[in-house]
């Protein structure tokens, strides 16, 4: 693949044999599949944790281009940088594919913040807060007051997650604290949500169970005079096997990435999904080596025939997981290898065996991709080392540059 226009973090792109390249265009189509998963819900695409290793503003973008009306993100500090990112226009194209303007200002909720947080710096920056207590409403009016801006809250209830939320016996409190603030005039009380625990597994009862209590905490709050605009509940699993939980608005974070929530039960290719990064590096040592030679730290792989072997420049001081010692997938050429012996800090070993001498150094592994054309995926990685999808792409490291292909240049 020849670099088509491409925005990019860190700037080392040039110069790093690794890269996670980001088809945007995936971001866009995905977005597009979860909207028509969820038509009578608006569509908050969640991207916390450098949308999910994907890289912030570019998604983000791409979310919106593709119909997202909300942004979502776990931290005020992640809030901060996607509103200022927006704001100054960063992160790429905001022309939607129809030809339509994405929203350049969109609402962005932020859901966690410690008390003696910056809360007016969040007010300041147009930012939706979450208060799942009395004390997160009283620090969010005293930032209004100090800020002269009525903060827009949303209620979080915990309706069977056991994390964030007031719970249901609790809620009242908190409906009467913010109903207060909201008679001062300082808050404004625009959502109620809450956040399923088992929706990944579609015959849980767990999940009809979050729909009562959170049906019931929407009465208590219509009971305390407070008329909440977005209900919201359902993540990626409640967009796509729970429509009784999309409300007025979806969450969806992973499948935004092209990732099933839940492989086991559907594949993303059988949801519509495309994965949206594949990650690859070019092999910087390429060389034979003769049968019996012992492999990478502590000798726990040993060549059995004489061979070639091939370095790949990413290691768990990329996010590789160490786990994957031995186990890990990666094609070069279109063959299917793995990592032999241990993972280590920046490089995996390939036993690429006695017939690659076609494989030279500088050829393209890709550790994880589509899955079109045998590419292995993240499903795959996390397969092997018993973990999730999320976790795969969450924790690639920001050494690792991330390229950002724009929509309609997949085959630049
Ligand atoms: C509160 C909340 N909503 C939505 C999401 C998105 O979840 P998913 O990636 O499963 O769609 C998350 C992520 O964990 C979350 O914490």
């Amino acid at each position: 693949m020849s670099l088509p226009e491409i925005t990019t973090r860190p700037a080392g792109v040039h110069v790093h044999p690794a890269r996670a390249v980001v088809d945007l265009g995936a971001i866009t189509d995905n977005v597009g599949v979860l909207r028509a998963a969820a038509p009578r819900a608006e569509v908050m695409a969640v991207v916390k944790a450098d949308a999910y290793g994907h890289g912030l503003l570019p998604v983000a973008r791409a979310a919106l281009d593709g119909g997202a009306t909300w942004l979502g993100v776990a931290q005020l500090a992640e809030a901060l940088e996607l509103r200022a990112g927006l704001d100054a226009g960063a992160g790429g194209p905001a022309a939607a594919s129809d030809g339509a303007a994405a929203p350049a200002h969109p609402p962005i909720l932020s859901w966690i913040f410690a008390p003696g947080a910056p809360l007016g710096r969040a007010l300041e920056a147009d930012i939706d807060l979450s208060a799942s207590a009395p004390w997160a409403v009283a620090e969010i009016a005293a930032a209004a007051r100090a800020t002269g801006r009525t903060a827009r809250v949303h209620l979080e209830v915990d309706t069977g997650m056991g994390r964030g939320g007031a719970r249901p016996e609790a809620f009242n409190e908190l409906v009467a604290a913010a109903a207060a603030a909201q008679a001062e005039g300082t808050v404004d009380v625009v959502g109620v949500w809450s956040h399923l625990a088992c929706a990944d597994e579609p015959e849980n009862p767990a999940t009809g169970r979050q729909v009562e209590v959170f049906t019931a905490a929407l009465a208590q709050a219509e009971r305390g005079g407070l008329r909440p605009r977005v209900r919201h509940l359902a993540a990626s699993a409640g967009t796509l096997f729970h429509p009784a939980t999309h409300f007025d608005l979806v969450r969806p974070g992973i499948a935004v990435y092209g990732l099933s929530p839940a492989p086991a039960v559907a594949s993303s290719a059988a949801l519509g999904l495309r994965p949206a990064m594949t990650l690859e590096a070019r092999l910087v040592v390429v060389k034979a080596a003769p049968a019996g030679t012992p492999l990478s730290y502590g000798h726990t792989a040993v060549t059995t025939t004489d061979t070639h072997l091939g370095v790949v420049p990413l290691g768990y001081g990329d996010g590789i997981p160490r786990a994957a010692s031995g186990l890990g997938p990666v094609t070069v050429a279109g063959r299917r290898y793995h990592v032999a012996g241990r993972v280590c800090m920046d490089q995996v070993i390939l036993d690429l065996g006695p017939e690659s001498t076609d494989v030279a150094v500088g050829d393209t592994a890709v550790l994880f991709g589509d899955g079109r054309d045998g590419t292995p995926t993240a499903d795959d990685w996390a397969a092997v080392v018993g973990t999730i999808n999320y976790e795969i792409v969450t924790r690639l490291g920001a050494r690792v540059p991330r390229v950002h292909v724009p929509a309609g240049r997949e085959d630049a």
